[in-house]
């Protein structure tokens, strides 16, 4: 068998001198032709590796090179040097694959996270990506752990969709008709889609939502976790063409059933990664505290990254309607001195700049916004008694804005149809969907939140290119 190796991880918390180990790994440094730093991803702390002088011949240790991947064997001994109580005394040394040290691209110094964008197929070898990585795994692990605690069933929506009624956002075509004009075309001209592989115009999903609601009226409360996609033309550093979300619907669920689940899920996430990816969450705040010192004070966050994850942790989130955050805008001194560059009325949607300034300068915590404007809102969600707003809610997180957007929906059958009406999204198309609320309709409720946000928010990264493995985004589909 040739897979018979210690995980460094492992045998540095172990620290058991005197057991023989075989390692397996990638060099991240040679010294002085004796010491190997050895990576394997487990964790950030390389294991040494002590070659004994006069031990390994010429030619072999010439191979030991930054990158180059290398097995072990040897016997676990306390290590003199400092960094480490444990190293690995190498018997045997078998050179894996070589890595020319000319053209390998991580140099062992800091690369820029711009950089390493480029090299996203080698970034992972980096103490930043490792640590980035490893939380979004455990991440994605809590999130089954918590609902199948609740005894949520995972449902696997469909990815791809004809149905495009969320208004979420542009969406992509998925088609096999020809592209270069000979598609079969209906009398007035427009494509005709019978002719196409669905028969019938299809897309990929924005949101796995609507056939989620359609699970929770028969299993109460189901969750997905899966790509969407928005073929929004927006370059920032929140936007993702393909990103995953979590979507939870729950059946005999209101607004505020739907807020405290929500506070609830986002707050044992972040507890999850506190117990088991500590050390890599104390590496990021590391790194972001250094990255911070190049900024103006006034720039800087007022927590570091773990302070700011306790914070959230124990204090409530604030909860807010949409006119309350109107009215505290409206007052704001930075209102009056005319620092938003978009104007403040009731009934606008609110811009990031305006989130942002709720929960980083006025409330300084994570903030649930509820009663937006029906106007500016899916056609699913529930209408409230003043006729005007819709029982949604949104939660704005410091450094990310918007990670959350939810809301009680709208079971009442005949209001729900008006509302499509008005919103001139044809019913027949949808008559799946309305099913629910002629068959058994209950009060339910759901939320979506956005995976690589939420990794953001854990792990400190300013770009949400830098916490998805493959970033998508416009004019930008590498690897
Ligand atoms: O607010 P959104 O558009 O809500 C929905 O799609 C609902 N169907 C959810 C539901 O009620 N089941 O998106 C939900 C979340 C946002 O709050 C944000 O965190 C994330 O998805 N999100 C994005 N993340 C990365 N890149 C994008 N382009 C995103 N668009 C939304
Ligand atoms: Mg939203």
């Amino acid at each position: 068998m040739f897979n018979k190796r210690t995980k460094i991880k492992q045998l540095l918390q172990a620290e058991q001198a005197g057991q023989e180990v075989t390692v397996m790994g990638w060099v991240r440094t040679f010294r002085n032709n004796q010491f190997v730093a050895l990576n394997d991803g487990s964790t950030n702390n390389n294991l040494q590796v002590v070659l004994e002088l006069g031990l390994f011949d010429d030619a072999t240790l010439k191979r030991i090179t930054t990158g180059a991947s290398i097995k072990v064997e040897g016997i676990v001994v306390a290590s003199m040097g400092k960094g480490q109580s444990i190293e690995v005394k190498a018997k045997g040394l078998e050179i894996l694959g070589d890595s020319d040290a000319e053209r390998y691209p991580l140099q062992p110094k800091k690369h820029s996270l711009e950089f390493l964008r480029e090299k996203a197929h080698l970034r992972f070898r980096t103490n930043t990506f490792g640590s980035v990585f490893r939380i979004r795994h455990s991440l994605a692990f809590a999130i089954h752990k918590f609902f199948n605690e609740k005894g949520f069933v995972y449902l696997h929506t469909p990815i791809i969709t004809a149905s495009d009624a969320e208004g979420a956002g542009e969406m992509f075509r998925v088609t096999t008709l020809p592209i270069d004009g000979t598609a079969a075309k209906n009398e007035d001209g427009s494509i005709n889609f019978k002719e196409d592989f669905f028969g019938k115009s299809t897309n990929l999903t924005v949101s796995g939502q609507l056939e989620g609601e359609l699970g929770a009226m028969a299993f109460s409360e189901i969750y997905t976790f899966g790509p969407t996609f928005r073929a929004e033309n927006s370059n920032t550093t929140r936007h993702l063409a393909e990103f995953w979300m979590i979507e939870p619907e729950m059946a005999f669920h209101d607004i505020e059933d739907n807020m405290n689940l929500a506070e609830e899920f986002i707050k044992y996430l972040i507890q999850y990664a506190m117990d088991h990816n500590r050390e890599d969450i104390e590496f990021l705040a590391q790194r972001l505290a250094e990255e911070e010192k190049q900024l103006p004070l006034d720039k800087r966050s007022e927590l570091g990254l773990v302070e700011k994850l306790e914070f959230v942790l124990k204090n409530a989130f604030e909860r807010i309607t949409y006119t309350d955050a109107i009215n505290i805008l409206l007052e704001s001194s930075h209102y009056k001195k005319k620092k938003f560059t978009y104007d403040v009325q009731w009934g606008i949607d609110l811009q990031s700049e305006h989130e942002r300034y709720l929960v980083e300068k006025h409330f300084k915590k994570p903030v649930i916004v509820t009663g937006y404007p029906a106007a500016i809102k899916a056609f699913y969600m529930r209408m409230n008694d003043d006729g005007k707003t819709v029982a949604a809610m949104d939660i704005l997180a410091p450094g990310i804005g918007e990670i959350v957007g939810g809301s009680q929906r709208e079971e009442r059958l005949e209001r729900l149809e008006q509302r499509m009406k008005d919103m001139h999204i044809p019913a027949e198309d949808m008559s799946w969907y309305l099913d629910t609320r002629r068959f058994g309709t209950v009060p339910h409720a759901g939320f979506g939140l956005g995976f690589e946000r939420m990794v953001q928010f854990v792990t400190g990264m300013t770009n949400i290119r830098d916490v998805i493995a493959f970033a998508r985004t416009p004019k930008n589909c590498e690897f």
